[in-house]
C-alpha cells in the first residue's frame, strides 16, 4: 500500500497549497525557476485566477513560459524577468498564497542562487501583500553557503513575527541531517504585520 503522506518537502507544501487554493484565486511564485511550480498554481487558480511569476534568469522565465505554454496554462500567468524583491511594484491586489522555493536550479548556474537580503525583503513585502488567511510557503536549502545564511536570515525573519499577526510552522524530516531542505510555513493572521 503507497502512503498518502508526501514524501519530500515539496510536494508536501504543494499538498498544503492544493488544500488551501480555489479557482479564481490570486497567488505569486517568486521563484518561478523551470516553472514547475508556477505550472501548479496556475492549475490551482484557473484561468480566473492569476499567477505573478518572478525570476532574474531570462532562462527561467523562458522555460517557465513553455511549461505553461505546452500546459495550455499561459493565459493565467504573468511572467516577471525581475527580482522578487521588487514584488510590490508588480502586485497591488490582496494574495492568497506566495511560494518561494529558494536556492539555485539544479542542473545550471550554481552562483545564480536566491540570496538573504532580497529573500527576507520580498517575504516581507509579500506578508504585507497577502490576505489575512493567506500562506506564505518558504523552501529552504541549507546545504551551501549562501543557502546557510539565508536559512538564518529567514528564521530571524520568523522570530520578527508577532504570534497573534502570523502563524509559522516548520516541516522536517527528524532524522536527516540539518542541511536538508525543509519548510517553513507563514498563515496571515491580523490585517497588519508589524515586524519587531
Ligand atoms: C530552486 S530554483 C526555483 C525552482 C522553481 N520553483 C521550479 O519549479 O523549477 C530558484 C530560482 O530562484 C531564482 N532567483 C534567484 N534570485 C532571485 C530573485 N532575487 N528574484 C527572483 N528569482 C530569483 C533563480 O534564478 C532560480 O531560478
Amino acid at each position: 500500500m503507497t502512503s498518502t503522506l508526501p514524501h519530500n518537502i515539496l510536494s508536501f507544501v504543494h499538498y498544503l497549497l492544493s488544500q488551501h487554493l480555489k479557482s479564481g484565486d490570486y497567488v505569486a511564485d517568486c521563484t518561478a525557476g523551470n516553472g514547475n511550480d508556477t505550472l501548479f498554481l496556475a492549475q490551482r487558480v484557473g484561468q480566473t485566477g492569476c499567477v505573478w511569476a518572478f525570476d532574474i534568469q531570462e532562462m527561467a522565465i523562458h522555460n517557465t513560459r513553455q511549461r505553461l505554454n505546452n500546459a495550455d496554462l499561459l493565459a493565467p500567468v504573468q511572467l516577471i524577468l525581475d527580482g522578487h524583491q521588487n514584488i510590490d511594484q508588480y502586485i497591488h491586489q490582496p494574495l492568497d498564497a506566495v511560494m518561494f522555493n529558494l536556492g539555485y536550479l539544479p542542473q545550471s548556474d550554481k552562483t545564480c542562487t536566491t540570496t538573504a537580503n532580497h529573500s527576507v525583503l520580498a517575504m516581507k513585502k509579500s506578508l504585507n501583500l497577502l490576505r489575512p488567511n493567506g500562506l506564505l510557503t518558504v523552501v529552504l536549502y541549507g546545504g551551501h553557503s549562501t543557502g546557510s545564511d539565508e536559512c538564518l536570515a529567514v528564521e530571524a525573519l520568523a522570530r520578527q513575527c508577532k504570534q497573534q499577526q502570523v502563524d509559522i510552522l516548520r516541516y522536517q524530516f527528524a532524522n536527516r541531517p540539518k542541511s536538508a531542505p525543509y519548510a517553513l510555513i507563514f498563515r496571515k493572521i491580523s490585517d497588519e504585520i508589524v515586524f519587531s
